[in-house]
């Protein structure tokens, strides 16, 4: 089974349209040593050919374009994604669903039943699919074991709630509930080997302690570096724990629950423009490295 990442960077990409502080600046004119990156999202495969979409990126056509693989071309109207898997209902991880209205029969939608409700009361996405393909939802619940996505066959996903909250859109936004947020644990039954996927990770509840030790590559929230840079940067007012984020640096940030994690593989992932570690040749990427953390870019692949 392989992991492709397809999208690495938080909300806004990387660099944001609007944003001119030190790193989109430089990634905009190539003055610095960073890549840019699209906005966050992961897709799975047995044979390179059928996938199922982790979060449906705003940028989801670009990213098409970018992997040739995505497109298989078996038919006069075809695509390798056969399924969407949805985290959360957050903008930079549903909109691109609209992306995919040209389907020809309703999009097969692995989503919580809180998810759904924010997209269908709050987003809206449902009831304008409707007049398109459609959604086929297909109920996730959280902490209740596994599940297969057909037409994968050997891969097994097991989500877990996350302490956390529904998007600033959400009717239920100050009003959490289980299922709001999820993570997950991505296992290949042949070879046993597992990943646990969490873009958005604010808390490391028991569960989630539990499901990051026993997997054997992290692929975890690399929003910030700092608990307040958005603020430090003049860019928002929002802090890391604002937005449901854990930053790396710091006592108990994910530096330190790294550390402490046996996996084989550590890699940051959903990167906001704003996070030093974004310069290949910053001190914050150095210390990564000592860590044996790596930041994911668009196009890495992890094999299982
Ligand atoms: C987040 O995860 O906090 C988001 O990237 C914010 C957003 O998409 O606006
Ligand atoms: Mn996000
Ligand atoms: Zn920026």
């Amino acid at each position: 089974m392989k992991i492709q990442v397809l999208g690495s960077a938080a909300g806004g990409g990387f660099p944001q349209w609007n944003c001119n502080c030190a790193n989109c600046d430089g990634v905009r004119k190539g003055s610095i040593a960073a890549r840019p990156r699209t906005q966050s999202s992961i897709a799975i495969t047995e044979n390179n050919e059928d996938w199922v979409l982790v979060n449906a990126s705003p940028d989801l056509l670009a990213q098409i374009k970018a992997l040739p693989a995505l497109q298989p071309a078996r038919a006069v109207r075809d695509s390798g994604i056969a399924a969407v898997l949805l985290m959360d209902a957050q903008i930079d991880h549903v909109t691109g669903l609209l992306m995919l209205r040209e389907r020809g029969s309703p999009l097969p939608l692995y989503a919580t039943e809180q998810v759904m409700a924010d997209l269908t009361d709050g987003l809206n996405i449902g009831r304008v699919l409707a007049h398109y393909c459609g959604i086929d939802w297909r109920p996730v619940q959280p902490d209740r074991g596994g599940f297969t996505i057909a037409p994968l066959q050997r891969t097994r996903f097991t989500p877990v709630s996350l302490e956390s909250k529904a998007p600033p859109y959400s009717p239920h936004r100050n009003d959490p509930h289980p299922g709001d947020n999820i993570g997950l644990t991505i296992t290949d039954a042949h070879s046993g080997r597992s990943a646990f996927y969490a873009p958005g990770l604010g808390e490391l509840t028991p569960a989630v302690a539990e499901a990051m030790s026993g997997a054997d590559v992290l692929l975890v929230d690399g929003t910030f570096w700092h608990a307040d840079e958005m603020r430090l940067l003049g860019l928002s007012s929002k802090t890391a724990a604002d937005m449901g984020h854990l930053p790396q640096s710091g006592p108990g940030g994910m530096i330190d629950v790294l550390d402490r994690m046996p996996a084989g593989r550590k890699i940051l992932i959903h990167i906001n423009n704003s996070n030093p570690i974004l310069r290949e040749d910053s001190p914050e990427r150095a210390l990564l490295e000592k860590h044996g953390i790596e930041v994911a870019y668009d196009g890495m692949e992890i094999e299982l």
